[in-house]
């Protein structure tokens, strides 16, 4: 799975902005340009990064740029202050949550019938249809951690090649405690001009805890308009595609309100043998797996309550077995150039069932079996 680096560069950018209006309001313009200038780079570097926002990056860093000539000729502090608003900031934030998804379906081992419900929920969104065919606009995704949740929304996204906005709730809730609601509003309207879109709500139980009851007026404000929105699309005769996904770990901790809006609730559960088989084929792509029993290893991750996760991890672990076997001085090579390092490659063989057996060693599902019994009787009861 690929890496998201922009995450510490938003925050960077967010810092940094506030520290250029704090010293305007102190009226030290040294520190203020100097702020200015940092956003600039900062938006610079995301640029880079982020090619598909390449344009709107640039220009917000121009507009830096200006800010900060403003402040150098002493320019009033009104002009300046009006060049990097709380919108923009909105608006960035958003735009930062978005991620080109290059996940496909094949690249999801088992969950054959969740991943054709889904390719499913998305062909009816997409056809020409008649009027009284309304199709899912939000769809719940719930089951034990590491089971592929966010692998799904993210090759829905892939599929359709759709803007994915990623949307972790709880982080939202932090940032944005008082406007989480404005901020849905916003993040609604980014999914409307780059549709089609596919609005990834995880922990989406961070908003409706319907349990303890003293869930904040934040998370009530920011669930509310998050339905509204949701409502909203049902009505509207758009063509635009915007399909809500939600995510959750704890299915049972979601209100009425919350899980009346979702009414295609999908399990995503552990996987069975065959699907294991298949999880541990991508995850050791490339690798020569002939030696492998793969089915024995299969079943031992079926007994040991493995997710997909848990497969990634003993994979990635009996592949470091294998290399540390057939490179014994890898360490040493540390004190080479780069240059050099470069032109020698790592000498690898077929993956052997003792690279495995030593990996299980390392592993442990976080689950047991009474969790997951509780899982399979929510899925009974509101499932579906
Ligand atoms: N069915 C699967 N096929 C292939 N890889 C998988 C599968 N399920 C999980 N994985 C691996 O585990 C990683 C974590 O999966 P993912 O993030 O989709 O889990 P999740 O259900 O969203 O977990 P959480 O509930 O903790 O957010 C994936 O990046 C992938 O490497
Ligand atoms: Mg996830």
């Amino acid at each position: 799975m690929k890496i998201d680096l922009s995450g510490p560069l938003l925050n960077q950018l967010d810092k940094a902005s506030k520290d250029f209006k704090a010293a305007m309001q102190r009226e030290d313009y040294r520190t203020a340009r100097k702020k200015a200038l940092e956003c600039a780079n900062i938006l610079r570097k995301l640029a880079q990064m982020i090619p598909h926002q390449r344009e709107s990056y640039l220009e917000k860093a121009e507009r830096w740029e200006r800010v900060a000539r403003n402040v150098e000729e002493g320019k009033s502090k009104k002009v300046v202050e009006k060049n990097g608003s709380d919108e923009d900031e909105l608006r960035g934030y958003i735009e930062g949550l978005i991620s080109k998804s290059n996940v496909k379906w094949d690249d999801i081992g088992g969950l054959d019938d969740v991943k054709k419900l889904m390719m499913e929920t998305i062909v009816i969104a997409g056809l020409q249809k008649p009027e009284s065919i309304k199709p899912w606009r939000g769809i719940l995704l719930f089951g034990p951690p590491g089971t592929g949740k966010t692998l799904l929304a993210a090759a829905a996204a892939g599929s359709l090649n759709a803007t994915f906005f990623n949307v972790k709730a709880d982080k939202v809730l932090s940032k944005y405690f008082g406007e989480s609601a404005k901020l849905v509003s916003a993040l609604y309207s980014a999914a409307r001009d780059y549709a089609p879109s596919i609005v990834f709500i995880d922990e989406f139980d961070a908003l409706s805890l319907s349990r303890s009851g003293d869930v904040s007026e934040a998370s009530r404000r920011m669930l509310s308009t998050l339905l509204a929105e949701l409502d909203g699309f049902q009505d509207k005769k758009s063509d635009k595609l915007i399909l809500t996904l939600a995510a959750t770990n704890t299915p049972w901790d979601l209100d009425q309100a919350a899980l009346s809006r979702f009414p295609r609730r999908i399990y995503v559960p552990l996987p069975d043998a065959k699907a294991c088989a298949e999880i541990i084929k991508i995850h050791t792509k490339g690798l020569d797996i002939s030696k492998l029993d793969l089915y024995d290893i299969a079943e031992m991750c079926v007994e040991r309550l493995f997710s997909g996760r848990d497969i990634s991890n003993l994979c990635q672990q009996a592949i470091w077995n294998m290399i540390r076997d057939t490179n014994p001085s890898l360490h040493k090579l540390a004190e080479l150039p780069y240059d050099e390092l470069k032109r020698k490659s790592l000498k690898t063989r077929a993956l052997e069932m003792e690279d495995f057996m030593q990996a299980f060693e390392k592993v442990k599902s976080p689950l047991t079996k009474r969790d997951v019994e509780k899982y399979e009787k929510w899925s009974e009861e509101f499932g579906g």
